[in-house]
């Protein structure tokens, strides 16, 4: 995640981050995220409006909303990427508006983001933008361990280990999400946000994605906060699904609840043809216990 310190911190304190538990501040049973009365407006626009949210340690929650109500901004507000007009966040147990930096630096170390655009740096390899969040909290660590580090990340993300020495623009579209998501795990962060993962990607790769995000979810112990309008995506591999509509969360339950909830844009979204198919793809080939590993393109 970007980091717009005014100053480094000193090694010996980059150092002593790895030694904290990033779990510390959340007591068993409580949320990994909490959000209560979020309120974001972009001048008379208002996008959330008494928003609240619960994320359970452990689960991958899909979000899912029309284009444009406001999930990005959820993420975003979540993260501390933007202070909203109300309302409280706590991620990790801690406040997401806190201007203290060492809490600050809490959330960025242990949160891994995969942006909606990939953001990856278009002018470095793909293994030295897995090696800048490395660079950023393990300043004392020596190049050759960042380098199999980097690798490592690499492969977890299910690239060949090739793709190190590449640019961004010699990777096909889902290993650059990939690469995104090598990078996202570089902190083996905790908590892992993903913004529409699957997006431009042929069903095969999304499918293929899925189950990557599947199998390092249960390997990992990650908890998955990701934002998709992808069916298939919430009917594989999504253990609870919170729909944005009406600028607030109007159900955040699993996916046999949400279908059968009375509102006309869940209904028209769960109950078209698309539904119907991604339905028949789960019950075809569940995905949800992620025992296979498949390449993508
Ligand atoms: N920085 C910004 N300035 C003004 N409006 C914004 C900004 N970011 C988001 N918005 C508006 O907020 C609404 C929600 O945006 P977003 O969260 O990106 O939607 P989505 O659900 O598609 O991810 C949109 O109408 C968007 O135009
Ligand atoms: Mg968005």
């Amino acid at each position: 995640m970007a980091s717009k310190e005014p100053e480094p911190a000193p090694p010996q304190a980059a150092q002593a981050d790895v030694l904290v538990d990033p779990l510390e501040h959340v007591a068993e049973g409580e949320p990994i995220i909490r959000v209560r009365g979020l309120v974001n407006r972009f001048g008379k626009q208002v996008v959330h409006d008494g928003l609240d949210l619960e994320v359970q340690r452990g689960e991958i929650i899909g979000v899912v909303g029309g284009s444009g109500t406001g999930k990005s901004v959820l993420m975003r507000s979540i993260l501390g990427l933007r202070t909203p007009d109300a309302g409280e966040i706590e991620v990790l147990g801690i406040d997401a508006r806190t201007t203290d930096a060492d809490q600050r630096r809490q959330i960025e170390r242990n949160t891994g983001v995969l942006f909606q655009d990939g953001a990856l740096f278009s002018s470095l390899t793909v293994g030295e933008n897995v090696q800048v969040p490395l660079k950023e909290y393990h300043r004392d660590i020596s190049d050759s361990l960042r380098y199999e580090l980097a690798l490592l990340k690499i492969k977890l993300a299910g690239l060949p280990a090739d793709a190190l020495n590449k640019l961004p623009s010699q990777l096909s579209g889902g290993m650059r999400k990939r690469a995104g998501l090598a990078r996202a795990l570089a902190l083996d962060p905790p908590l892992l946000f993903l913004d529409e993962p699957t997006a431009g990607l042929d069903p095969i790769g999304a499918a293929a994605f899925d189950v990557l995000i599947r199998t390092l979810q249960q390997a990992l112990g990650l908890t998955v906060f990701l934002i998709t309008h992808d069916l298939d995506t919430l009917y594989a591999i999504c253990d609870r699904i919170a729909v944005l509509a009406d600028k607030k969360v109007l159900i955040c339950a699993p996916m046999a609840q949400v279908e059968t909830f009375e509102h006309a844009w869940v209904q028209e979204y769960f109950h078209g043809p698309r539904a119907r198919a991604a339905r028949d793809a789960r019950d075809a080939q569940p995905l949800r216990d992620a025992s296979q590993h498949t390449q993508d393109n």
